[in-house]
């Protein structure tokens, strides 16, 4: 088998067999088949998409690229929820420790940054101390002990993916039904949960745009789930505005923390109530409704903050960092947005501002790029306010000021406004099972 006739057949929009996805899968796994020829193929799938039986293969063997964890000491408490990627999305960093204070063991496996998307690993790596690799025998004592671990993605977990991942991240090839579904279920399935909770993002600042496409590639997911016998559910929510009002990795942090202390409530809490529900219905056997209540509890009394700081102890992250969230900022200048005109913000290009932070140094450019912890946006006025000129709309963190003046074009060209008043938008559009 030769990888040229793969990557041309998929060119003109033939069917891969099995074999050729394997064949493509372990050749790039081992080093054999290099970057070029692995970003030619994704780009051909990004054009010409592939069936079913494509995907189901590719994730298999993505899936069996590593080792594949085994969970079954925890029966059926194993959880895990997964996310395709947003701007601001820091909802694991909230959930999972709500989750296990609740009983669940929830042993996740999380990304980084992808495009203009955040990744809740990079965001972990802003405490001081927090180890983001542990071996297998560390991760399953932690999960077992705290009741949650959070890790990244291991050399041998997935390694495909990993590879691949990172690739797609800096070749435009993120965007793909396909490459999307079997990038998030080798992952889900080699991380064993038995019960997964997916939170497909949809809109401007999504990879999927629309609903249609959001909902199918929810179906994809959900199907690679039961076919391997895992409990999924799928959340179809809206990113057509950033969610919360932290764009950034330390900002990120912070902000679940004060969700978690009690302090912070809209629509990054709402999101995060409606996940963890779902996880908590799931795995207790209970309805959504009386999950919700727990879920709720348990973020009121301060028990899912408390479990917050056990994982990250844990972890070996330093909690002050957690108790004081301003020390998670080294050192950084800022600089306000302010609207040049009045009016009510009819739409914010999330995408767009997704780009803005990684300006900012709060992404990768390329590959191998380090980010800014403390760089990103605080975001105050959404779409549905009303602004005046020359309020402040959101601002900016950079440890290197000459970013603003690019970022900050790029923020405005984000916003678009109207002189009538807008309707704020909903924020959970369905859930699938
Ligand atoms: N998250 C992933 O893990 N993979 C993707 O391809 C997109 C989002």
């Amino acid at each position: 088998m030769r990888m040229y006739d793969i990557i041309q057949k998929k060119r003109e929009g033939l069917e891969l067999s099995v074999d050729e996805i394997k064949f493509f899968v372990s050749g790039y796994t081992k080093g054999e088949i290099p970057d070029y020829q692995a970003s030619a193929l994704c780009m051909a799938i990004c054009f010409n998409g592939m069936t079913d039986a494509e995907t189901a293969a590719l994730t298999e063997a993505m899936m069996r690229s590593g080792d594949v964890i085994d969970l079954s000491r925890f029966g059926n408490l194993s959880a895990d929820k997964h996310s395709t990627g947003g701007v601001g999305d820091k909802t694991s960093l909230i959930v999972a420790p709500t989750a296990a204070a609740l009983g669940v063991k929830m042993a996740k496996m999380s990304g980084r940054g992808l495009g203009h998307t955040g990744g809740t690993v990079d965001k972990l790596e802003s405490i001081p101390g927090f180890k983001t690799t542990l071996s297998g025998e560390e991760f399953m004592d932690t999960a077992d002990k705290v009741g949650i671990c959070l890790v990244g993605q291991s050399a041998h977990l997935a390694p495909a993916d990993k590879k691949l991942y990172a690739l797609r991240d800096v070749t435009a090839t993120v965007d793909s039904i396909p490459l999307i579904a079997s990038s998030i279920m080798s992952k889900k399935l080699a991380a064993g949960a038995h019960s997964i909770v997916l939170d497909v993002k949809c809109g401007s600042g999504a990879f999927m745009k629309t609903e249609k496409d959001a909902k199918k590639l929810a179906e994809t997911m959900i199907a690679a789930g039961k076919a391997h016998g895992r409990n999924v559910r799928a959340l179809i929510t809206n990113m057509d505005i950033p969610l919360g009002t932290a764009v950034g990795n330390a900002l990120e942090v912070a902000e679940a923390v004060s969700v978690l202390k009690g302090e912070k409530r809209g629509d990054i809490y709402d999101i995060c109530v409606e996940l963890a529900s779902n996880i908590v219905s799931m795995v207790k056997e209970i309805t959504t409704g009386e999950a919700r209540a727990l879920v709720k509890d348990c973020v009121g009394s301060g028990r899912a903050f408390e479990k917050m700081k056990e994982w990250i102890g844990a972890q070996g992250g330093d909690v002050s960092y957690i108790e004081d969230t301003s020390k998670l900022f080294g050192r950084y200048c800022k600089r306000e947005i302010k609207a040049a005109q009045s009016g009510y913000i009819s739409a914010m290009n999330t995408e767009q501002i997704g780009i803005t932070a990684s300006l900012l140094g709060a992404g990768r450019i390329r590959k191998e790029d380090t980010i800014d912890m403390s760089a990103g946006l605080e975001v105050f006025k959404k779409t549905g306010d009303r602004v005046g000129a020359g309020d402040v709309i959101a601002v900016m963190y950079s440890s290197d000021a000459s970013r603003f003046d690019n970022a900050e074009k790029t923020y405005l060209s984000a916003l678009t406004f109207s002189d009538l008043p807008v309707e704020k938008p909903g924020l959970i559009f369905g859930v699938i099972s």
